[in-house]
């Protein structure tokens, strides 16, 4: 049996590895800031070394890309430094991590997908304090997964699709932009990635860089229509140039990821964007109906 930490457990994803390790035989440990601050290098190397964990799932993050704008210091210090607390006590211990990085570490001025090995050119400061934490772990010489992911949703938290299925619900039109494309990713769908690629063992067998989202591609505007559509809510979504929403952040035009390297090593197959947001959708249903 191998005991599992999971950091930042009640964030978006945090959550998915709740649900989908509830039947696992593997020992899983969830915490959160509260539990476990991963800031603090101290705490975290007693925390690891006490309870003999054999792989870290890093959940936590810092993620909101407008404020770490104004609050650099914050965001690198949970993306960064703290990434490389994990790292150290993981190699120390010869234990796996298992990291979770964007698709904001690149620049985003192409037209086709991106590669694990395309060079990464950070837009923000999210996206630079990102990087430096997945050049932390390559750094520790730790064995570890790097799964970039990008416009991840989920039924837990604020996000995308929970956000456009109340403004939609409420309001009779709306612009969003649709100069800016990319990749949904449920969250759902990464966590049952990396509760198989802990089973397998990958972290041994093929550590390195990969990326995850879900297939095919979408601008937001294409995204938020399908999220109006799918909850049953009327509303007239226009698309619109994102200068028309003036903000510090610099977010990638394209940020679609090429998954070929997922899929082929794990020998896995991923879900069409759409499909898995039908789910979440009835998820939300669900657990709305239900209350
Ligand atoms: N969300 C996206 O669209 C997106 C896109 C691409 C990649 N990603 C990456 O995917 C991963 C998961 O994202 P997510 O959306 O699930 O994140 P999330 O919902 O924001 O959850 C992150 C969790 O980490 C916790 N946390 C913050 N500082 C911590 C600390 N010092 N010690 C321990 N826990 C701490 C947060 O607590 P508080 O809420 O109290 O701060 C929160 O519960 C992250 O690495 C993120 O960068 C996300």
């Amino acid at each position: 049996m191998q005991t599992i930490l999971v950091t930042g457990a009640d964030g978006q994803l945090g959550n998915e590895m709740r649900r989908v390790s509830v039947n696992s035989l593997n020992h899983y440990i969830f915490t959160d800031v509260s539990d476990l601050d991963i800031t603090d290098r101290e705490a975290v190397d007693f925390f690891m070394k006490s309870e003999g964990v054999n792989v870290v799932v890093n959940c936590a993050a810092y993620t909101n890309v407008d404020k770490a704008e104004d609050d650099f210091a914050a965001a690198a210090l949970i993306n960064d430094k703290a990434v490389e607390n994990l790292a150290i006590v993981c190699r120390e211990m010869n234990a796996g991590l298992i990291h979770v990085s964007t698709d904001y570490v690149f620049q985003g001025d192409k037209n086709k997908a991106y590669t694990e090995d395309e060079p990464t050119n950070p837009l923000g400061a999210y996206g630079r304090t990102k990087l430096a934490g997945e050049l932390r772990i390559l750094e520790s010489g730790c064995q570890y997964l790097i799964f970039r992911t990008s416009w991840l949703y989920s039924m837990f938290g604020v996000n995308f699709v929970k956000t456009m299925q109340r403004i939609t619900r409420e309001k009779h039109s709306l612009k969003v932009v649709s100069d800016q494309v990319g990749t949904p990713t449920y969250a759902a769908d990464l966590a049952v990635v990396i509760y198989d690629a802990i089973g397998e063992k990958h972290y041994l067998k093929h550590p390195g860089i990969y990326h995850f989202s879900n297939e095919g591609v979408c601008s937001w505007y294409d995204f938020a229509r399908e999220i109006a559509t799918l909850s049953g809510n009327v509303c007239n979504i226009q698309p619109c140039h994102s200068d028309e929403f003036p903000s510090k952040v610099k977010r990638p035009d394209f940020s679609v990821l090429d998954k070929t390297k997922v899929k082929e090593t794990f020998g896995i197959t991923v879900p069409y964007w759409r499909d898995s947001l039908v789910k979440c959708i009835n998820e939300l249903r669900a657990k709305s109906n239900a209350r």
